[in-house]
């Protein structure tokens, strides 16, 4: 079995990690598919969380990597649990706190690495800074099974959903924005008592779009690591019967913005294939920024969400 592997971390303690690790293991329960969450965290909080809280059918592990013994120990350990635990889920979650003692090479097991920051400048910049000692590891032409990297803001503050701080900011690598996880007492009361998919309150709304955001941006990558097999073969082919090599595609004429959102992205396949179809049609795209309009994401995420600029 082929299963996803999704990693959530940064450096920076409070930032919501190990709220969005449990709450999103939830979320992909409920979808139907089988979730492992591996918390490699000393406080144990994602674990503890979904071990109290009511029975969701999350498989739930906790492990210690070997940080004091350094050199490639920790990474063998988060290694082997990782593919263990592989073996058996559907998708996997870990919830961990990096530190430099970790070897960026870690990220590289994942196929998604998310990255929870508050939308503070100051924060903005520590995660700026984090990303930028592990850049190597996002830069996709170095590195053809990088993995996909997703920011997402996390204990969003409402007078925060007016502000542009993302195009204030110059990350050093290409990233997708999640919608916000919104900042709420209800959050923090459903700690090991029940789910943020559950709220009734804007809080669960937007984590329900956040867990959306992430099945997508899975989706994204499945379809273009497929795209990309694809286009091996034909370049392959193509070279035998002596055809033309560079011919225009839509995916060359597209610019990929530095500060693409997961929705910019979708609406960019989604044109991609409707350009190799003949189709021409937003619709899906347009659906779901329908219902980013109506939880009122501010100006700045919707900008992204069209796939454009903000530099
Ligand atoms: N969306 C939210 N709204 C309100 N409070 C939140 C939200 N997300 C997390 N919190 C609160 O913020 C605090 C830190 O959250 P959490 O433990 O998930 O972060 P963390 O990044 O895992 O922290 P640590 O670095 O200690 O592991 C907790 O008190 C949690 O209840
Ligand atoms: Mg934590």
């Amino acid at each position: 079995m082929s299963s996803f592997k999704i990693l959530i971390t940064s450096q920076k303690g409070g930032v919501g990690k190990s709220t969005v690790a449990a709450n999103l293991a939830a979320f992909v329960r409920r979808l139907g598919q089988s979730v492992t969450l591996i918390d490699f965290d000393t406080h144990a909080s994602s674990s503890n969380w979904l071990n109290r809280a009511p029975e969701i059918g999350v498989s739930v592990q906790h492990h210690l990597l070997p940080l004091e013994q350094g050199g490639k120990r920790p990474i063998l350990d988060a290694r082997l649990h990782l593919r263990r635990a592989a073996e058996r889920a559907d998708v996997v979650v870990c919830d961990l706190t990096w530190i430099d003692a970790i070897a960026s090479e870690l990220m590289l097991e994942f196929d998604l690495v998310i990255v929870p920051t508050s939308v503070s400048e100051i924060e903005l910049s520590a995660t700026a800074g984090f990303l930028n000692r592990h850049r190597w590891v996002f830069d996709t032409i170095i590195l053809h099974s990088a993995p996909t990297l997703l920011m997402c803001p996390t204990r969003v503050h409402a007078e925060q959903l007016r502000s542009d701080v993302f195009s204030n900011q110059r990350f050093p690598v290409s990233f997708m924005l999640a919608p916000p996880v919104l900042e709420a007492q209800s959050a923090r009361d459903m700690f090991e008592r029940g789910y943020l998919i559950d709220l009734p309150d804007a809080c669960g709304a937007s984590f329900n779009e956040f867990g959306k955001a992430v099945m997508a941006a899975l989706d994204m990558r499945q379809a273009n690591l497929a795209s990309r097999e694809a286009n091996k073969t034909t370049t392959n082919l193509s070279s035998i019967v002596r055809q033309p090599l560079h011919q225009p595609t839509a995916s060359k004429m597209v610019t990929v913005s530095s500060q693409a959102s997961i929705l910019g992205r979708h609406r960019l396949q989604k044109m991609r294939a409707d350009a190799t179809s003949g189709k021409s049609t937003l619709v899906p795209a347009q659906a779901t920024t329908n219902s980013l309009a109506s939880m009122r994401i501010p100006q700045f995420f919707k900008r992204m969400s069209m796939g454009m600029s903000t530099k």
